[in-house]
């Protein structure tokens, strides 16, 4: 990759900034709490690029970045607590967890195969302008190597990423410098999963107990030693399928009924394996046998073991 361009929070700029989002690329955007490392969130490998750029281990999900509340209605169901908390603190340094819509055409990397989606409308400026110029929703952790501080600066998004990414827009230093505060809003009480940017007490003054989140409830994906599961039996690690096996491939593997990429390439296959498992779990059926070939242990092959481990659990 080139080196990263560094693009101002002028008309031209967010004009460049949306053509390299529509064309599948990664740029960092300034929002009030951190610079976020935006893209197509309905574009798997624009998805999938954003984990390898942050060299992120583990497919968490991510937070999709909105213009407005119709938008929201788009892809997540606008519950009467979440209408409640959207009229008070959008656009701001908030973020909700709300029911996918079934359909929503999001990557679904992007919610790591959960049935909610958490979505934000960023009070920024940049941020507003760039998402009216895209016209679409976009995914963004923040724009830093996994492990490293979150960055508030275009400068720290260059010292970071700098010739990772595609491009990151210079909207000066981030005004809440702490990523958002996020609230399960699927039930009727509001649940802190993070706190962040917006106090809690915020909250609370509109007459809403916080409830902690509930142990026995799932929210995130690495909680579950079986799962993104296919109802058929999978074995990992498979250099020579045994007959009746789908085997799912990765680099040259003439005989496979599918692959994760044929040419071995890890972002590739991040962007496919999801689809992959529900393709082999349709080919296997309840009672067949699905096999994935080895995929290397390094970089984004990391979170792919980690899912496909998950897949392959005992349950
Ligand atoms: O301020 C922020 O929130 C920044 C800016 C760029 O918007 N973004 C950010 O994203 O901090 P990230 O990817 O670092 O944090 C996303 C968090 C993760 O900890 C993840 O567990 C949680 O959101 N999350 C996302 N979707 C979720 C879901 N469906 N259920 C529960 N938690 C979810
Ligand atoms: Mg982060």
């Amino acid at each position: 990759m080139p080196e990263t361009r560094l693009l101002a929070p002028d008309a031209a700029g967010l004009r460049d900034a949306a053509a390299i989002l529509h064309a599948g690329g990664l740029v960092a955007l300034p929002t009030e709490t951190v610079y976020g490392l935006a893209g197509d969130a309905t574009n798997d490998h624009a998805v999938a690029a954003i984990f390898a750029a942050k060299g992120r281990p583990r497919f968490n999900p991510l937070i999709v970045h909105l213009a407005d509340l119709a938008q929201v209605d788009r892809f997540a169901a606008l519950t009467p607590l979440a209408q409640r908390l959207a009229a008070a603190f959008w656009p701001g340094p908030m973020t909700l967890v709300l029911p996918l819509r079934e359909g929503s055409g999001l990557s679904p990397l992007v919610t790591a195969g959960l049935n909610t989606v958490a979505v934000r409308l960023p009070a920024h400026p940049v941020a507003r302008a760039l998402l009216a110029e895209f016209g679409g929703p976009l995914a963004a952790p923040s724009a830093n190597p996994s492990g490293r501080i979150s960055p508030v600066t275009a400068a720290h998004v260059l010292a970071g990423l700098g010739g990772r990414i595609a491009a990151v827009i210079d909207g000066g230093a981030c005004a809440v410098g702490l990523e958002s505060t996020i609230l399960d809003a699927t039930g009727a009480a509001p649940v802190l999963l993070r706190a962040g940017g917006l106090a809690t007490e915020a909250v609370e003054a509109l007459g809403l107990t916080l409830g902690s989140p509930r142990t026995d409830k799932i929210t995130a994906p690495g909680q579950l030693a079986s799962h993104y599961a296919p109802r058929g039996r999978v074995r990992l690690d498979v250099t020579a399928p045994e007959a009746g096996e789908i085997w799912v491939g990765f680099g040259p593997c003439p005989v496979a009924a599918l692959s994760l990429s044929q040419t071995g390439d890890l972002t590739e296959a991040a962007a496919r394996l999801f689809h992959a498992l529900h393709e082999a779990d349709t080919l296997a059926g309840p009672e067949g046998r699905i096999a994935f070939a080895p995929v290397p242990d390094t970089g984004l092959g990391r979170a792919i073991n980690d899912r496909l481990r998950r897949a392959a659990a005992p349950r």
